[in-house]
C-alpha cells in the first residue's frame, strides 16, 4: 500500500544517482571518440570502433544521462507542485527499472552492430517495443499525478514536463515504424526522401522537445528555487510554453537543406527556425531576469552559476541554431564540425550544465542534507566544466568553418584548390583541442560523483512529509 503521507522520493534518487553515472559512462565514451579522431589507431577492431561507439555515446548522453536526469526531476516537481504523491509506487519502480533494461539493452546491442541505423533512434524493433511500454508507464504515473493534483493551478514546469513526454510518445512511435525481417533486423517502414523528412521531424523535435522543452521544465522550478525568487514573468512563461510547442514542429528541414527533399518545405523550415529565435530567447530572459534583486548570489553559489550559465548557453545555441538554418550560411556549415561545435554548446552548455545544477539542488534534499558535501568542489566543477565547453566548442567552429572553406575553393580553372585530405589535416590539431575539453567536462563530473557519493553516506535516505496545507513547493 503506497504512504500517502508522503512524496515518493525513492524513485526520485534512483533516477538522480542513475544521471550522474550514466553521464560519466556517456561523457568517457565521448571523449575515447573524440581521441578516436585524434588517434585513429584506438579504433580496435568492430566493437570499439568510431562508428559503433558514436551512436552509443549519443544515446548515452542524450537518453541515458539527460532521460534519468528528466525523469528524476519530472517526479520530483510534479509531486512538490501538486501536493501529492504520486499515484503508483510500483508503476513508478516499473518506469525505473524498464528504463535502465532499455538502456543496458543499447550498451550490448550498439557495439555488436546491432542497430535501425536511424540517429538518436538506433535501438532494433524490441528494444523499442519495450521503450514504448516503459514511456506509457511513465506518462501514466506522470498525468495521472497531475491529475489528482491538491494545487489547483499547475505550474509551468508541469507543462513542459508534459509537453516534453507527450512529443516523445509521438516522436517515439512514427519514427520507429519498422518492418521486421528477424529478431534482431528491422527496415524503416518509409522510404526515400519521405524517410529522411520522418527521420529529421523525429531528429529536430527530439532537440526541441527532449533537449529544451523538458530542461526547461527543470529550468523553471530550479531555477527560482535556488535564486529564492519568483520567476520573472509568469505570463511569459506561459507565451513561451505555447509559441515553443508550436514553432519547433515545423523546423526539422533544416537538417535537410540541399538535398532531394522539396525546396519549399526546406525554405519553410528554415523561416520557422528563425521565427523560433523569438521564443527560444523569451524564455532564456525570462530565466536570468529571476535573478532580478539576486544577482550577489552568483558571486558565492556555484549551483546557481551552473544553472545561470547553462541559460546564457540556451541562448548561445539557440541564436546560432536559426543562423545556421540559413540556406545561404548552411551550404558552409552542413557536413562540417561547425554542426558538432553548436550541437555540444547546446549539449555541454544548456543539457548538461542545467542538469549537473539541478542536481546539486536535488540530491542533497533527497537524502535529508542542506547542501552537498563540499561546495567548494562544486566551484571546481563549474569552472573546469566552463573551461572544457570553452575548448570544445571554439576548435570546433575554427575546424568547421576551415572544413567549409577548403571544400568550397576553387581555382580559376575551377578545379578544386585542396584535397578532402587537406581538409583533414588542417582539422586535426582542433580535434585534440576537443578531446582536451571533453576530459576537463568529464573530470568535473568524476569529482561530482564523489561529492555526490560523500553526500549520499553522510545523509539518509527519507521521503519527505506532504505538508497539510497546499503551499507553493
Ligand atoms: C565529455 C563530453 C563530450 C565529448 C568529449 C563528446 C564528444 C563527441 C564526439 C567526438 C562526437 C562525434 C563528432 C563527429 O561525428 O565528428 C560527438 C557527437 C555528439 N554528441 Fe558528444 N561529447 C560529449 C558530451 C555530450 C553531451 C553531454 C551530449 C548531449 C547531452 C552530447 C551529444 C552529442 C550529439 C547529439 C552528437 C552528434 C552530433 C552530430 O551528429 O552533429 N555529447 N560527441
Ligand atoms: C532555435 C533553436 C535551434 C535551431 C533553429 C537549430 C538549428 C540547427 C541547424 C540549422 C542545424 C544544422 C543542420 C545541418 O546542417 O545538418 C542544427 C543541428 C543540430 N542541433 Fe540545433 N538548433 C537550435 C537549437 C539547438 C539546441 C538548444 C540543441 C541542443 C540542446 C541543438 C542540437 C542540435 C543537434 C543535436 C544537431 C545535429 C543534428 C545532426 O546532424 O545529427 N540545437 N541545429
Amino acid at each position: 500500500m503506497d504512504n500517502q503521507a508522503t512524496y515518493n522520493y525513492k524513485v526520485v534518487r534512483q533516477f538522480a544517482l542513475m544521471s550522474v553515472v550514466w553521464g560519466i559512462v556517456g561523457m568517457l565514451i565521448g571523449v575515447i571518440i573524440a581521441s578516436q579522431l585524434v588517434w585513429p589507431e584506438l579504433n580496435f577492431g568492430p566493437w570499439f570502433h568510431f562508428g559503433r561507439l558514436r551512436a552509443l555515446h549519443t544515446s548515452a548522453v542524450i537518453f541515458a544521462f539527460g532521460g534519468c536526469g528528466l525523469i528524476a526531476t519530472s517526479y520530483y516537481v510534479v509531486q512538490r507542485t501538486c501536493n501529492v504523491r504520486l499515484i503508483s509506487d510500483k508503476l513508478a519502480a516499473f518506469t525505473f527499472w524498464g528504463y535502465q533494461a532499455v538502456i543496458i539493452a543499447c550498451v550490448i546491442t550498439y557495439p555488436l552492430g546491432i542497430t535501425f541505423n536511424k540517429e538518436y533512434a538506433e535501438m532494433e524493433w524490441p528494444i523499442k517495443l519495450l521503450l514504448a511500454v516503459v514511456w506509457v508507464a511513465y506518462a501514466i504515473v506522470f498525468f495521472g499525478t497531475l491529475a489528482k493534483r491538491k494545487v489547483k493551478h499547475i505550474y509551468v514546469a508541469n507543462w513542459f514536463y508534459g509537453a516534453f513526454i507527450l512529443a516523445v510518445t509521438l516522436l517515439h512511435v512514427v519514427n520507429s515504424a519498422f518492418i521486421p525481417v528477424s529478431m534482431w533486423k528491422s527496415y524503416s517502414a518509409y522510404a526515400g526522401a519521405v524517410d529522411a523528412m520522418v527521420q529529421w521531424w523525429y531528429g529536430h523535435n527530439a532537440v526541441g522537445f527532449f533537449l529544451t522543452a523538458g530542461f526547461l521544465g527543470m529550468m523553471y522550478y530550479f531555477v527560482p528555487k535556488q535564486a529564492g525568487r519568483p520567476i520573472y514573468s509568469y505570463r511569459l512563461s506561459v507565451v513561451h510554453f505555447w509559441a515553443l510547442s508550436f514553432t519547433y514542429m515545423w523546423a526539422g528541414p533544416h537538417h535537410l537543406h540541399y538535398t532531394a527533399l522539396p525546396d519549399w518545405t526546406q525554405s519553410l523550415g528554415m523561416v520557422f527556425s528563425l521565427i523560433l529565435l523569438a521564443p527560444s530567447w523569451g524564455g532564456m530572459i525570462n530565466g536570468i531576469m529571476t535573478l532580478s534583486g539576486a544577482w550577489h548570489k552568483l558571486r558565492t553559489d556555484p549551483v546557481l552559476k551552473f544553472l545561470i550559465t547553462a541559460l546564457s548557453f540556451y541562448g548561445m545555441s539557440t541564436f546560432e541554431g536559426p543562423m545556421m538554418a540559413i540556406k545561404s550560411v548552411n551550404a558552409l556549415s552542413h557536413y562540417t564540425d561547425w554542426t558538432v561545435g553548436h550541437v555540444h554548446s547546446g549539449a555541454l552548455g544548456w543539457v548538461a550544465m542545467i542538469t549537473i545544477g539541478s542536481m546539486y539542488y536535488l540530491i542533497p534534499r533527497l537524502f535529508n542534507r542542506e547542501a552537498m558535501h563540499s561546495i567548494k568542489l562544486i566551484e571546481v566543477h563549474f569552472w573546469i566544466a566552463t573551461l572544457g565547453i570553452l575548448l570544445y566548442i571554439s576548435s570546433m567552429w575554427i575546424a568547421g568553418v576551415t572544413q567549409g572553406l577548403m571544400w568550397r575553393a576553387v581555382n580559376p580553372d575551377g578545379t578544386l584548390t585542396y584535397a578532402f585530405i587537406d581538409a583533414v589535416k588542417a582539422t586535426h590539431p582542433y580535434y585534440f583541442v576537443r578531446a582536451l575539453g571533453g576530459l576537463c567536462f568529464l573530470s568535473g563530473m568524476v569529482l561530482m560523483l564523489y561529492n555526490v557519493l560523500r553526500t549520499v553516506t553522510e545523509g539518509k535516505a527519507v521521503d519527505a512529509e506532504i505538508p497539510a496545507v497546499a503551499a507553493h513547493a
